[in-house]
């Protein structure tokens, strides 16, 4: 298997075009694409340059967008909340349709029900076209910590240390929770394309780590060496070796 294809950009506007460019032309080969999509620093520069492109000419109007994660307690209206975060920084800009968004809701008193609900959803739309993802400083794809097996359901997870230290900045220093809720990597994997935006020399090591190390639960996102179209943009920065490609 010819494993995920690398590109390797420059600087930050290059990743930022190359993603988006990447994401909009799966939207124009599959205009009603169900697209689950990250929030976190990493794709939030594609998703401003994707906005670009709906504004000239790039039909957005039927894609569904299935929001990746959320931490357990948040409901909508809190601006902590990652379904928030995406509808401002995604859903918004695109113009896209609220009644074409799918919730994780980790706000209700039934979390396991909620996550039975997503699958169920994401099994309606026939799986996810895209997934657009960031890669956790330990390996995690969305919430799926360490270990994940690639079989797992959308579910509630513990966070590790390191999730939560790396998410503190978004919290304006208040305590991260210390549960969320996540697609699981099951459907996450079986996407028919995973596109991930890597940024930053802090990535480097897990980076090479998903790329390099026989994948395993402990590193989640290895498992995308075993995708069939799965792409990483990454910047300099987060890269240690040579580019294979592009
Ligand atoms: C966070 C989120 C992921 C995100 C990843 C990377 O903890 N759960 O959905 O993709 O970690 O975030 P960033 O792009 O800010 O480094």
């Amino acid at each position: 298997m010819a494993g995920p294809h690398i590109t390797v950009v420059d600087d930050a506007s290059d990743l930022d075009r190359r993603a988006a460019a990447l994401i909009a032309s799966t939207i124009r080969s599959r205009p009603d694409a169900s697209i689950v999509a990250a929030t976190g620093s990493s794709p939030i520069g594609a998703y401003r340059l994707l906005a670009r492109h709906a504004r000239t000419g790039l039909d957005v109007g039927h894609v569904r967008v299935f929001q990746l994660d959320e931490y357990l307690g948040v409901g909508s209206g809190d601006d902590r909340s990652l379904f928030e975060w995406m509808m401002r920084d995604l859903v918004s800009p695109l113009g896209i349709s609220r009644d074409r968004v799918v919730r994780l809701d980790a706000s209700g008193h039934d979390p396991a029900r909620a996550c039975r609900e997503y699958d169920g959803a994401v099994c309606a739309a026939g799986g996810f076209d895209l997934a657009i993802l960031g890669l956790g400083l330990n390996g995690h794809l969305g919430f799926n910590e360490p270990p994940s097996d690639p079989t797992s359901a959308t579910r509630v997870v513990r966070l590790s240390r390191e999730s939560s230290e790396s998410n503190r900045p978004y919290w304006g220093g208040r305590a991260v929770p210390d549960r969320a809720m996540t697609a699981g990597l099951s459907s996450l994997l079986a996407a028919r394309r995973v596109i991930v935006v890597v940024r930053g020399a802090s990535k480097r090591d897990i980076l090479a780590r998903t790329l390099r190390e026989p994948p395993t639960p402990w590193v989640p996102a290895s498992f995308l060496q075993q995708h069939a179209d799965a792409h990483i943009v990454v910047d300099r920065a987060a890269w240690s070796e040579r580019p294979r490609s592009d």
